[in-house]
């Protein structure tokens, strides 16, 4: 009366004393596939967090100086300024960022005073892109602005700069994800000088 199936003919060809061996092997060969996935689950997570993960690129003003500054006169107070700005786009992605067109615009106490168009480009994986921009700042509606002729005594006139740049990360050239970041700056033009200092990016 042969059994059917195959271990029941293999245990009667091996005898009994073989069944004990076969079990362990057969726990062993779990266990190895257990650790084996647990191992690819550590593997894909380690993966996902570190080089699948998408980063926020930053757009951010490193350095800049000031030239051609002109102030008005009390009675009619103005300002005129080229700030020459070293722009970075920070990439910390394993893949490149192509980003599109972006305009920074830039303002005195939320009246805006000047704006520049950085062209489209790419930031490579892992890397911070660097550039440099002039823009001409000016500002010579006095009514609107009563906190100018007292910036101006004063000898330190606020400016920022706010933009939002629009592009896509690339991950392995094949997975792409939109992904925008925001420039917002501040910085001081100090009239005595004509420097620009404190120049803070979030
Ligand atoms: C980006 O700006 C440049 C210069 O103004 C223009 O020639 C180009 O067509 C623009 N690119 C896009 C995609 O709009
Ligand atoms: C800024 O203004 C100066 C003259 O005041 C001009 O020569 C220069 O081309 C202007 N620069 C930009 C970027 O518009
Ligand atoms: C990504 O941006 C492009 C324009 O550059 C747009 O055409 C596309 O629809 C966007 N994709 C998603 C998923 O938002
Ligand atoms: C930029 O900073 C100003 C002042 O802190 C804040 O009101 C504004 O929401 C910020 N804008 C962005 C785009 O983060």
């Amino acid at each position: 009366m042969a059994p059917a199936n195959g271990h029941g003919r293999s245990d009667a060809e091996a005898g009994g004393a073989a069944t004990e061996p076969r079990k362990k092997n057969r726990t062993k060969c779990f266990l190895y596939i257990a650790l084996f996935v647990i191992f690819q689950i550590g593997v894909i997570t380690i993966f996902s967090l570190t080089v699948m993960k998408i980063r926020t690129p930053k757009f951010r003003i490193r350095s800049a100086h000031l030239t051609n500054f002109n102030a008005g006169t009390p009675a009619s107070p103005s300002f005129s300024a080229t700030v020459n700005a070293e722009f970075t786009v920070k990439n910390a992605n394993f893949g490149r960022y192509k980003y599109r067109n972006t305009t920074v615009d830039f303002f005195y106490r939320g009246t805006p005073v000047g704006q520049v168009l950085v062209r489209d480009s790419r930031a490579g994986w892992r890397s911070t892109k660097k550039f440099n921009v002039a823009v001409n700042l000016s500002l010579t509606n006095a009514q609107a602005n009563p906190q100018l002729a007292s910036d101006l005594n004063a000898g330190v006139v606020q400016i920022s700069s706010q933009a939002r740049m629009r592009g896509r990360v690339e991950l392995i050239f094949v997975m792409k994800k939109n992904k925008s970041t925001d420039m917002n700056c501040t910085m001081e033009i100090v009239t005595a000088t004509q420097q620009l200092r404190n120049i803070l990016c979030k």
